[in-house]
């Protein structure tokens, strides 16, 4: 896939229709692009982002109907991750002299992807600039989106902002202009299931990408995965950014918000579950609502479970551990925006109930804030066990404050 995108401005990297499975855990229906831009200036060229290495071929073939990769004596990273900078290694051989630009945290990722240390690497700050010859690319550090190395690329005088992740989508079709494609209904589909696996964890940092974007003055952004993004007729530069502000934007909530998680076999869990809610309203008017895991999405879980004051989680014990829904949904807590969020940890066993501790050592280890040690109930709850679960949520309760 080779198009030019302005005069001197190109699109080289490579489609992966095929793909279906991203970074292991995200569905992509409509596979993906691992865009890269080439930007020629009156005195050098300059590589925007590089390509994931299972597509070098055809990356190479791309850059080849543009310039002599030997030409390129400017590499910009705007983030690190391998469906970028995976073929790097392999490109440096191809090129001549370069100099690479990226962030502080991106010069660390970058020798240890490619394994060099003798990379001329040029460490940037917001406002850096390199000129090209009538071009210049300025720098604009946005950390957490979704990397802390992130950064935008802006070229005022094309008007255009690279983004890399940022406003992208794992959607291909075999024309990567937003105005030409063929499925806009599955390429929104697309776009937002991207937001929601990637940058639904970061949105205070995506808002404030948002605001660095809105000090530009561009007419396209050039995402690393995904349609160029344009204000065209059917354009869907607006879109995006209106979507991603949207989705971002903290809902605004009267009360605290409480939930309590669980699943449970037998019913037991469920009965601490109950008293535990209990518990956090005797102390606290908050909206308190439980959730069996295996009922509900995982994607409204995972958001309760981000955007929370504070939470419960109940879980009974098979084969010596957690059961898998619980598991789960943990894998989507928000790690850096969710950490010292207060929690307690409940559950029903009948052998030996590893279960409950085993969540409680993961929350602690996610840096959560534990109100209280662990409940483990023996089979069915006694009047004393939920005792101890009402007193459980109050400990919660009296914790989120
Ligand atoms: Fe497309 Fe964060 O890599």
């Amino acid at each position: 896939m080779k198009f030019q995108v302005k005069p001197g401005v190109y699109s080289i990297g490579a489609l992966n229709p095929a793909m279906r499975v991203f970074d292991i855990v995200m569905k992509t229906d409509y596979g993906t692009s691992y865009n890269s831009y080439l930007v020629r200036g009156s005195e050098k060229t300059a590589l925007i982002d590089a390509c994931h290495k299972s597509f070098l071929p055809q990356y190479l073939d791309n850059i080849r109907q543009v310039c002599d990769p030997k030409e390129i004596s400017v590499i910009v990273l705007n983030h690190n991750e391998p469906d970028h900078t995976g073929a790097l290694a392999s490109l440096l051989e191809e090129v001549g002299d370069v100099t690479i630009y990226t962030t502080q945290a991106g010069s660390l990722y970058v020798k240890a992807i490619t394994n060099r240390t003798d990379l001329n690497l040029k460490v940037v700050k917001d406002g850096d600039t390199v000129d090209l010859g009538g071009k210049t690319l300025r720098f604009i550090p946005a950390p957490f989106l979704h990397w802390p190395d992130s950064m935008f690329t802006y070229l005022p005088e094309d008007r255009l902002v690279f983004t890399c992740d940022f406003l992208g989508s794992h959607y291909c079709e075999p024309y990567l202009w937003d105005y030409r494609m063929a499925y806009p209904q599955k390429y929104k589909e697309a776009f937002l299931g991207y937001y929601q696996a990637i940058f639904g964890p970061f949105k205070k940092y995506v808002l404030a990408g948002l605001d660095k974007l809105a000090a530009l003055d561009y007419d396209m952004a050039l995402t690393s995965h995904g349609p160029v993004l344009t204000r065209e007729q059917g354009g869907y530069l607006d879109y995006a950014l209106e979507k991603y502000r949207l989705w971002s934007t903290p809902e605004k909530r009267e009360k605290k918000l409480v939930p309590v998680f669980y699943t449970s076999a037998y019913g037991n869990t469920r009965k601490v579950a109950k008293k535990v809610a209990e518990g956090i309203l005797s102390v606290m008017d908050a909206d308190v609502e439980l959730y069996d895991i295996i009922d509900h999405d995982l994607c409204k879980l995972s958001e309760l479970l981000n955007e929370c004051d504070g939470f419960a989680i109940g879980t009974p014990t098979i084969n010596r551990d957690a059961v898998p829904p619980v598991w789960q949904l943990l894998s989507c807590f928000d790690a850096i925006g969710s950490a010292k969020r207060p929690c307690v940890v409940f559950g029903s066993y009948g052998w030996s109930g590893e279960g409950v501790p085993n969540v409680c050592a993961r929350l602690t280890s996610l840096k959560c804030a534990l109100a209280a040690e662990g409940l483990k109930v023996n089979f069915v709850p006694t009047a004393e066990d939920l005792d101890k679960a009402f007193a459980l949520g109050e400990a919660l309760g009296k914790a989120i404050g």
